[in-house]
């Protein structure tokens, strides 16, 4: 397979980065494709931890080329510190990240409108992570964002700057009684910042189908998780992208018919940042133990993550929204000592049945469990699947028989060779089966050559 998507099948925090870096090993290309400095996705190479939000986790694989996909929203500040953070860590950078020219850029008072928001939002805010997100995608759609081929033209730069500072100025300072920014001491100081990324900023999308039109191997990162999506997630209370295999086409800038295969990232467990519907949340002693067990506090903000049995008619929607056709299981290593061991296979409504997960009535929905035995053993030095303990492999079937999909690979730790193989033949992007992609474009004579 030419092409692979790995999306969150949560709520986020899924472990996609490690996934990712696992599987970017015998990738050409990784592209994001949606979302921004929101992500932190964490890497743990040779004992260093690295935390990605804007980078795709590919850019730790040496050769692999990565792109920031026109989807995705970009805070300059941010990008610059993960870049000298990679540079001090020895990674190569030049030559490896693109940037879409048509990436939009989150500017300080993105970030303080999003907080402002919250604020006057009271119990009734979304718990964001403040990193400007939705500000930032609200202005893209409607149409006065400011892109990454702004930063190519200083006078455009400059007026849209202080076009758009005073229009959020007007909203900090009569609606939100916040700190406006100075709109001309910004433009200046986000030109001077901006300029090292200038050598990044191209046409992602054409390099993204060059590649796939050559038969490169490309994968397609997602950030956060399917039931975050602005569309099919727990609206209001998601972020504002499209977080799934459907976000991949608008957001890399490619069609979606060269799409290959789709793999879903779930916890062993479910865990929940911000607020919104948890159907299976825990908040009692066994939370707290999973909270701590699984290290669950936020890589973006620091903030203490909900904790929950594993949800399986979350994960069953994901399946079902990307046509997902293989589940990675992360930190199954987690559950190691708990004696018995609940799984959501349904809810009740108001006194019925249902089996489908509904975002609509997620915060009725009531879970019925379906409890298995623990396997009250460390896993976290099993590499292959036989070495897991039976309990830990019949938790796995049991995820496969309610979601409906198998589950082909299964991480036990944090470190890159905690990643075991169980149902590899799911996952062609393993075996490294031929693409069966042709570029059917028309190609044109070159200058002197003859036409039949
Ligand atoms: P925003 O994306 O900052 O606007 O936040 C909207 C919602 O998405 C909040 O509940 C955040 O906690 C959640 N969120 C955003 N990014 C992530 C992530 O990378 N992991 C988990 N939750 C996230």
């Amino acid at each position: 397979m030419s092409s692979l998507v790995v999306v969150g099948t949560q709520w986020g925090d899924e472990g996609k980065g490690k996934v990712v870096d696992s599987l970017a090993q015998s990738a050409r290309m990784v592209v994001r494709f949606q979302g921004g400095p929101n992500a932190g996705h964490t890497v743990w190479v040779n004992g260093k931890q690295s935390i990605l939000h804007q980078v795709p986790s590919g850019i730790l694989t040496p050769g692999v080329v990565c792109v920031i996909g026109c989807g995705c929203v970009i805070d300059p500040y941010v990008l610059t510190e993960e870049l000298a953070a990679l540079r001090r860590m020895k990674v190569k950078v030049g030559g490896r990240l693109l940037i879409d020219f048509r990436c939009h850029m989150i500017l300080p008072y993105h970030r303080g409108l999003d907080a402002a928001i919250e604020e006057q939002a009271g119990a009734k805010r979304i718990g964001t992570t403040k990193k400007g997100i939705g500000p930032a995608y609200s202005d893209k759609f409607g149409r006065v964002g400011i892109r990454a081929a702004d930063l190519l033209a200083e006078e455009t730069f400059h007026d849209k700057v202080k076009r758009n500072a005073a229009a959020a100025n007007f909203l900090l300072m009569e609606k939100y009684k916040a700190d406006p920014v100075s709109a001309k001491k910004l433009a200046a100081d986000y030109w001077r910042i901006t300029r090292p990324l200038a050598r990044f900023i191209a046409d992602g999308s054409l390099a993204v189908e060059q590649a796939l039109a050559k038969g490169e191997r490309v994968m397609f990162e997602g950030a956060q998780g399917v039931h975050l999506d602005v569309d099919l997630g727990t609206y209001p209370y998601v972020t504002t992208s499209s977080t799934g295999s459907w976000g991949v086409a608008a957001g890399a800038g490619v069609s979606p018919l060269w799409l290959d295969e789709v793999a879903g990232v779930c916890k062993a467990y479910t865990t929940r940042v911000g607020d919104g519907p948890f159907p299976t949340e825990l908040v009692g002693a066994d939370g707290d133990r999973l909270r701590q067990l699984g290290g669950e506090y936020g890589a973006t903000t620091g903030r203490p993550r909900r904790c929950g049995w594993f949800d399986a008619g979350v994960v069953r929607a994901s399946v079902r929204y990307n046509k997902l056709t293989a589940l990675v299981v992360t930190k199954l290593d987690v559950l190691d000592t708990f004696d018995q061991i609940k799984v959501c296979a349904g809810y009740t409504l108001d006194g019925r049945n249902v089996d489908e997960f509904d975002p609509v009535h997620a915060a009725e929905l009531k879970p019925r469990y379906e409890t298995v035995p623990g396997w009250q053993q460390p896993i976290c030095h099993a590499r292959r699947y036989a070495e897991l303990p039976r309990a830990a492999r019949q938790y796995l079937a049991l995820i496969e028989e309610l979601t409906g999909c198998p589950v082909a690979m299964v991480s036990v730790g944090r470190g890159r060779d905690q990643l075991i193989l169980a149902k590899p033949r799911a996952l062609g992007w393993l075996s490294g089966r031929t693409a069966h992609h042709q570029d059917t474009r028309r190609q044109r004579p070159a200058a002197g050559q003859q036409k039949d």
